[in-house]
């Protein structure tokens, strides 16, 4: 898949392009029949919602399962950011973020390069979130808001949220909030599930709780440029990866075929992946 020069200026203005369907029912299937048995699994990469056992965020899936390791070398997913880092991508963080009926937390509102720049040291923004919705997303199941245009404003103040839910985040404060919505409003992308979404670094987001009785599953590949390794291991390797392989892609037809993939923790997560403060 191509950018149009419309969609490059439509990704400058705003941060974000949204792809309605743009994969298959039987494409999502293929991901959506592998979740029961992930979400099961008692590994310290299902970080569980703060006031219950339910996963909020299976880090790391495509490091053991076939599905998923296929999608992450979809080329309708890396080819996009690909061309606008005009260079090679590696994989900075893969998750699936469950956002479960009735009991999925919200995501205070934040820049995800903050994070990514004070916990892992990646130098510059040249890494891209492109997310893909198993679900239907609707205004009910607690769907991802952005504020427009706010990737220009480079990275804005943040503080260390560790007590609001169970995932530590740099969050904005709720003053420099209101001025960017002033200025950018909000918008939440919305569609049917296999809907794909591409937004930048330093683009606010967040998202409210899912109160309804649908599911809102995403699942999110961090891209980084391969000249913008990350240069801090304070979080374990099932969070921020510590490989700078570029990623090679595999057909369109990936996930409808079987083709070979390694699947390195098809055995469990090596202890040195669970370790924060690791050295290279
Ligand atoms: C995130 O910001 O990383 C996730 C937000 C969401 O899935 O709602
Ligand atoms: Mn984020």
């Amino acid at each position: 898949m191509s950018l149009s020069q419309d969609d490059l200026k439509k990704f400058e203005a705003n941060g974000y392009l949204f792809f309605p369907s743009l994969f298959s029912k039987e494409e999502v299937g293929v991901l959506t029949g592998e979740l029961d048995d992930i979400f099961a699994r008692e590994i310290p990469s299902n970080v569980r919602e703060k006031n219950s056992n339910i996963v909020r965020t299976s880090f790391a899936v495509q490091m053991y399962n076939a599905a998923y390791a296929r999608l992450a070398r979809h080329p309708r997913m890396v080819k996009p950011v690909e061309e606008v880092f005009n260079e090679k991508l590696y994989m900075h963080q893969f998750k699936v973020n469950a956002k479960a009926a009735f009991g999925g937390d919200v995501w205070q509102w934040h820049q995800d390069f903050g994070t990514w720049h004070e916990d892992d040291g990646m130098p510059e923004p040249r890494a891209m979130n492109i997310a893909i919705f198993l679900d239907d997303v609707n205004e009910f199941n607690g769907p991802l808001m952005f504020v427009p245009g706010s990737h220009k404003r480079g990275v804005v103040n943040a503080g260390h949220d560790v007590t609001t839910t169970s995932f530590p985040l740099w969050t904005i404060d709720q003053n420099n909030i209101k001025d960017l919505v002033d200025a950018g409003g909000i918008v939440a992308p919305k569609g049917p599930a296999g809907s794909m979404i591409m937004f930048h670094s330093c683009l606010v987001h967040a998202s409210g709780s899912n109160l309804s009785p649908w599911d809102r599953r995403t699942v999110y590949l961090s891209l980084c440029a391969v000249s913008n390794k990350i240069t801090r291991f304070h979080r374990p390797g099932f969070i921020s990866h510590r490989s700078f392989d570029a990623i090679e892609c595999l057909p369109d037809d990936c996930l409808l075929r079987d083709y070979e993939v390694e699947l390195p923790w098809s055995g469990g997560i090596p202890a040195s992946e669970l370790e924060a403060s690791w050295k290279m």
